[in-house]
């Protein structure tokens, strides 16, 4: 049985006071809350903030990107050492912004996600492809490239420990969600993937998340999908009433 986990990736939103302001609002609405996996990843400058209001709650705490380095002459990144004195448990790695915008490739992931594992993070792996490739049929092959090449060398002992995000692309902050059976076709995909690669049991207990425009209106068709274990929420995550319910819903999965 694999835990549901719904992450919050605030991207570049919130300063310290807002994230405070946010946590507070959710901590009121998810206090309770059972069954389901809750992380919040809002920007460096607010990890502390977010820790100090959440620790001891049920809330977990990730970090949208890092660097793979320990430390040294690397300006303007942050390092693993960094973000887990700050109270991370979680970390991004391969976000599709990252990917686009700041040159994340396959070999920066694959780098990133083996020093996540040395120093015991737990590393949300984004994976997906872009609608030209989904039209041109390429969207397993993207895919497949990804999880090759950013999980490469690492053993099956080792991939249990981390989570995979399926991003389509076109659906992040476009408003247009894959549709659930899209979505399971993907996770499908990869879980194949991963058996073929490591074993069965790699592959069953990996939980792979959607992400991509998820709100609340979409996400119980997403959850009553059999291979779809959570979500990486973006936009909807910056709202304390959206977010939760998300949480709620995706939470039945968990009872059940
Ligand atoms: P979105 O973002 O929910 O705003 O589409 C998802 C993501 O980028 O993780």
């Amino acid at each position: 049985m694999r835990k549901p986990l719904i992450a919050g990736n605030w991207k570049m939103n919130k300063t310290p006071r807002e994230a405070a302001e946010l946590v507070q609002a959710l901590k009121d609405k998810l206090t309770e809350i059972d069954g389901v996996d809750i992380v919040l990843a809002p920007s460096f400058t607010a990890l502390e903030t977010v820790y100090n209001l959440i620790k001891g709650s049920k809330l977990g705490l990730g970090a949208q990107d890092v660097h793979w380095e320990e430390k040294g002459a690397y300006t303007g990144e942050v390092s693993f050492s960094m973000i887990k004195e700050t109270g991370c448990q979680y970390v991004i790695i391969g976000h599709s912004e990252r990917r686009q915008y700041f040159g994340e490739t396959n070999e920066t992931v694959r780098r990133k996600v083996k020093a996540a594992l040395k120093f015991d993070l737990t590393p949300i792996v984004c994976v997906g492809e872009r609608l030209e490739e989904r039209e041109k049929g390429k969207t397993f092959q993207v895919v497949e490239n990804h999880i090759k090449e950013g999980l490469a060398t690492l053993s099956g002992e080792a991939v249990l420990k981390i989570v995979i995000a399926y991003e389509p692309v076109w659906a992040i902050g476009t408003g247009r969600t894959a549709t659930p059976q899209q979505a399971n076709e993907v996770h499908t995909f990869i879980r194949q993937l991963l058996s073929d690669i490591y074993n069965r049991d790699v592959a069953s207990q990996t939980r792979i998340l959607y992400g991509g425009s998820v709100k609340p209106d979409n996400i119980s068709a997403l959850m009553a999908e059999q291979e779809i274990d959570g979500a990486l929420v973006g936009g909807a995550s910056l709202e304390a009433q959206s977010f939760s319910e998300i949480v709620q819903r995706a939470k039945i999965k968990g009872v059940n």
